[in-house]
C-alpha cells in the first residue's frame, strides 16, 4: 500500500535522512512521513537497496541511495535518523556530525564507552544535538512516574525494578543463531538501565550484578545466546534496582516499571493494548499488545517529534534548557551499565561500574516555566 507524506505545518520543515530501512527504520520513517507535521522524510539510505525502494515508493520519498554518505553530505538534509545495526552507530553518530547535521541515534550509542565518547566529541565540536532512542520516557505513564517522582511523591527511591519481556510464540525464539551475543544487555536491557537511571535523578549506578542463560533457546547456548536475565544495580543514593528480560512472552509484549520510595510507590506499564476488561461467565480478559511498535507507537512518534522541535529550536537559535531529552550523557550511562552486566554475567561476579566508564548524573529533566522541578 502507499501513502502520501502529510503536508507540512511549517514553511522551513525540518528534512529528515533515513538511514537504516530495517525493523524498526521502516517503522520511525513512518512516523515522521505521516505523523510529524513539521518534519518531511526527504532521503533513506541502506546497503539494503530493495528495502529501500519498497519504503521509498510507500512514502514518496525520491532520494535513495545504498550509502550512507549519500544522505549524511546531502547539502538539503538537515537530520539524520539512525536505525542501523549497533556497530554502525558511533561511527554514523560521527560523521553525521562532520557534515553538520542533527541527529538521532537508535539504542545504544556505540558497543563501548570508547567509541561512543568518540562520536560524542564530534557531536561536541560540531555543536549538534543528538538524541537517543529512549522512547519509554515518552510514554505516556512512565512520564508520569517521573514526574510524580520530581513532585516527591514517592519520596527517596530505595527499591526500583524494571522488566522487559518481548513478544513470543510457543515455536519459541525464531533463528536464534542471528541474535549477536550480548543482545540481551545491549539492546534490550539497555532499555531499562536507561529507564532506571532516569527514575532516580541525580544518582549514578555504582555496581552490577547479572544472571543470565538460555532458557528459551538451550540449544543456542553454546553459540553465544542469552535470552534470560536478572540484574541487580545498586546506585549512589543507596537505592537497589532489579532489570530483568526474557525474549519470549507467550502472553505479548510486556514492560513495567516502579518505584518503591520512603513515601510511597509508582508504577508504569503493562502489557494490555488498552484498559477495556471483559467480566464475563469465563472470568476477566483483556487484550495485550503483541508488538513494540503498538504498545508504544505513541511514545516512537512523541521521541521524534521532540527531537524535530530542538532541531528546529537549533535552527531558530533558542537556548535549550537542561537535559531535556536523552542525550549523550544517558546514553553513555545506559551503556556502561550494560557492558557491566555483560562482564558480570561471564564472570559471575559483581562489577564496578566505574571500571567501565566514569559516570556522571544527567543534568535535571528541564521543567516548563511554571511547573515543579
Ligand atoms: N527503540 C526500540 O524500541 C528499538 C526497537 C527495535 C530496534 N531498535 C534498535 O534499532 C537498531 C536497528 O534494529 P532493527 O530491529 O531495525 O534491525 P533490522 O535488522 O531490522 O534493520 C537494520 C537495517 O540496517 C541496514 N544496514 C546494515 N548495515 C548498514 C549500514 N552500514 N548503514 C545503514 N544501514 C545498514 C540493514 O540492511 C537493515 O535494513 C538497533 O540498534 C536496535 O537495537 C530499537
Amino acid at each position: 500500500m502507499s501513502y502520501f507524506q502529510h503536508p507540512v505545518s511549517d514553511a522551513k520543515p525540518v528534512r529528515v535522512g533515513l538511514i537504516g530501512a530495517g525493523w524498526i527504520g521502516s517503522f520511525h520513517a513512518e512516523s515522521v512521513a505521516l505523523r510529524i507535521p513539521a518534519a518531511r522524510l526527504d532521503a533513506i539510505a541502506d546497503p539494503d537497496l530493495p528495502a529501500v525502494e519498497t519504503l521509498a515508493s510507500r512514502l514518496g520519498v525520491s532520494k535513495i541511495s545504498a550509502d550512507p554518505a549519500d544522505v549524511i553530505n546531502d547539502p538539503e538534509i538537515d537530520a539524520i535518523l539512525i536505525a542501523a545495526p549497533v556497530r554502525f552507530h558511533a561511527g554514523l553518530i560521527a560523521a553525521a556530525a562532520r557534515a553538520g547535521k542533527d541527529v538521532f541515534c537508535e539504542k545504544p550509542g556505540g558497543r563501548t564507552v570508547e567509541e561512543l565518547d568518540e562520536a560524542l566529541r564530534e557531536a561536541d565540536t560540531a555543536r549538534v544535538t543528538v538524541q537517543f532512542g529512549f522512547n519509554r520516557r515518552y510514554a505516556a505513564d512512565f512520564a508520569a512516574a517521573r514526574k510524580l517522582i520530581d513532585d516527591g511523591v514517592v519520596g527517596t527511591p530505595q527499591l526500583m525494578r524494571s522488566l522487559t519481556r518481548d513478544p513470543g510464540t510457543a515455536a519459541g525464539i525464531a533463528n536464534p543463531e542471528r541474535i549477536a551475543p550480548g543482545t540481551i544487555f545491549l539492546e534490550t536491557l539497555i532499555h531499562d538501565f536507561d529507564t532506571l537511571n532516569w527514575l532516580n535523578p541525580g544518582a549514578i549506578p555504582i555496581s552490577v550484578y547479572a544472571v543470565a542463560d538460555a532458557l528459551v533457546a538451550p540449544e543456542a547456548k553454546a553459540g553465544g545466546l542469552l535470552d534470560t536475565a536478572v540484574v541487580t544495580i545498586t546506585y549512589s543514593n543507596g537505592a537497589i534496582a532489579v532489570a530483568e528480560a526474557n525474549f519470549n512472552a507467550l502472553y505479548g509484549y510486556d514492560v513495567r516499571g516502579e518505584v518503591f520510595g520512603s513515601a510511597g510507590m509508582v508504577t508504569a506499564g503493562g502489557p494490555q493494548e488498552s484498559s477495556a476488561t471483559t467480566y464475563t461467565a469465563a472470568g476477566m480478559g483483556a487484550a495485550t499488545a503483541r508488538l513494540n511498535v503498538d504498545l508504544f507507537r505513541d511514545a516512537y512518534t512523541a521521541e521524534l517529534s521532540a527531537f524535530v522541535d530542538a532541531v528546529k529550536a537549533r535552527r531558530e537559535g533558542i537556548q535549550e534548557h537542561g537535559n531535556k531529552h536523552p542525550g549523550g550523557v544517558d546514553a553513555r550511562n545506559a551503556l556502561a551499565v550494560a557492558l557491566a552486566a555483560l562482564r558480570s554475567a561471564e564472570s559471575g561476579m559483581p562489577v564496578d561500574v566505574a571500571t567501565v566508564a566514569d559516570l556522571r548524573p544527567a543534568e535535571p529533566q528541564f521543567q516548563p516555566a511554571g511547573e515543579s522541578a
